[in-house]
């Protein structure tokens, strides 16, 4: 386990020292559960999102892209079940006030939480005697609703209270209308958004895994009802295909876990979470979740709106069912980066190294000139760097410290691939003449390759 909180501790600090994420509001002492994406950061994040869109909405007809606004009427969280469901067990230590998890102090003392129900869990706190972590009794678990509420209206008495949304879902179903009226699509249909969610999480923990402030990706894609086990396994598939073949995660540590039905959110008849190795140990990753008419049902009879589908061809009316997978960025983004994290032996140093797929890597590749005070080089691989980069825009360039250093800054970042600029590009062999050294990553290996193939080498590798 030490070895396994040192390996977060090293993925923490890389974070934080190379750019990629920092703490949120840091300077004020921080705020729990919140986390800011550096540039290095928002790039990765924006990999994984744009890999997900073409995956579920560009490579395909039948989804729909929407982007809904975060505040909603307060009467679709009432439909949908969040206002009165959506809790977590809270305990709390009776003599400092801290809350926690139940479930969580539960698991710590090595008790299985899987399907067990509030009573159950206040059941076993008792009898196993399980205290705070500062060693105080606990108050009997109650339901904590986790949407965070604010209010709209300025006048005041007359403000009117409103959720931030826990989940994007919501922004979907009640554009299900919309999206029948404006595009007439036919069954099976999706929509697909990416956007922000909160939840007032009693213990936010491990880093960017479970947070306040968290970012979703999710489809809610309508079937027949007799349907929907046959586009659920599909949308399985497609889950696995996305984590192994455009993240580059590795297959063995991806699981896949029937989710009991005491486990399952209120909407679900059938669910499937795909959890991950994590460092600290194999946690919820994404979910695949059977919500049938639940949603649509319940939001057409709280707005009295008609939410039903009518085939033109069977002329039959009827409410279709929706299967959901579910992605959270940041829980992605933190499987990506703990699976790339590598240490070797270079030399008889270690070295960091990010062994990110091309796809995700934030940066594809890195132009250095051998010598920053020669202009003559400096200026020819000014002109490799830009003429890069007007094809591949996550180009980096890199001047300083020696050519060393900029090999292990780009190693840690996970640049698969630098090019230097030296004396034989500028003819000094004029067999070289035109030729740059390429350093690939994983194995430190060097290479002479032409600049004019420069291009369709990172290319190759990015679409790979
Ligand atoms: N619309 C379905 C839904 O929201 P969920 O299992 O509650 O289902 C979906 O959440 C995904 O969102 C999770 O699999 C996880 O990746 C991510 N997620 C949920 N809560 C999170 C949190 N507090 N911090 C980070 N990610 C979270």
């Amino acid at each position: 386990m030490a070895k396994e909180n040192d390996l977060m501790e090293k993925i923490v600090s890389l974070c934080k020292r190379r750019g990629f994420i920092y703490q949120g509001s840091e300077i004020y002492g921080g705020l729990a559960g919140t986390w800011d994406y550096g540039p290095l950061g928002v790039a990765l994040k924006k990999n994984i999102e744009n890999l997900w869109w073409k995956r579920f909405v560009l490579d395909r007809e039948d989804v729909y892209g929407v982007d809904a606004a975060i505040l909603m009427n307060p009467l679709a969280w009432e439909a949908s079940g969040h206002v009165g469901g959506f809790n977590d067990p809270l305990v709390s230590d009776v003599k400092t006030k801290k809350r926690y998890r139940a479930d969580h102090l539960l698991e710590d003392a090595g008790e299985n939480v899987v399907g067990m129900d509030l009573a159950a869990m206040t059941a076993l706190i008792k009898e196993k005697g399980i205290k705070s972590p500062d060693g105080n009794e606990l108050s009997a678990p109650q339901q904590f609703n986790m949407m965070f509420k604010t209010s709209v209206g300025s006048v005041d008495g007359s403000d009117t209270i409103v959720y931030l949304r826990p989940e994007t879902a919501g922004g979907m179903f009640v554009n299900f209308k919309n999206i029948l009226d404006t595009f007439h699509p036919k069954l099976p249909f999706g929509m697909a958004q990416i956007g922000k969610a909160f939840r007032n999480e009693i213990a936010p923990r491990d880093f960017i895994f479970r947070v306040r402030e968290l970012e979703q990706m999710e489809i809610e894609y309508f079937v027949r009802p007799e349907d929907w086990e046959k586009y659920f396994n599909g949308f399985f598939d497609e889950q696995m295909a996305f984590l192994t073949d455009d993240l580059g995660l590795t297959k063995e540590k991806i699981h896949k876990i029937d989710v009991p039905a005491a486990d399952r959110a209120h909407y679900s008849k059938h669910s499937v979470d795909t959890e991950f190795d994590f460092p600290f140990g194999q946690k919820e990753l994404l979910g695949l979740a059977y919500r049938t008419d639940f949603d649509l049902k319940a939001h057409a009879e709280a707005s009295k709106v008609d939410l039903s589908y009518f085939d033109e061809e069977s002329k039959e009316r009827l409410v279709p069912h929706v299967i959901e997978p579910t992605f959270g960025v940041g829980r992605l983004l933190l499987a990506v980066m703990s699976d790339a994290y590598a240490e070797d032996d270079q030399g008889g140093e270690v070295r960091t190294f990010l062994k990110f797929s091309p796809k995700v890597a934030p940066v594809k590749a890195a132009v250095f000139p051998l010598l920053k005070n020669k202009p003559e080089l400096v200026a020819k691989a000014r002109e490799v760097y830009t003429a890069l980069k007007k094809e591949i825009p996550q180009i980096m360039w890199d001047d300083n410290g020696n050519i060393g250093k900029r090999y292990r800054r780009q190693d840690e970042i996970g640049t698969p691939w630098c090019i230097t600029i030296d004396f034989d590009t500028l003819g000094e062999n004029a067999d070289l003449l035109d030729t740059v050294t390429l350093r690939h990553r994983d194995t430190g290996a060097q290479e002479r390759i032409a600049i004019a193939d420069l291009a369709a080498l990172i290319q190759k590798g990015i679409r790979a």
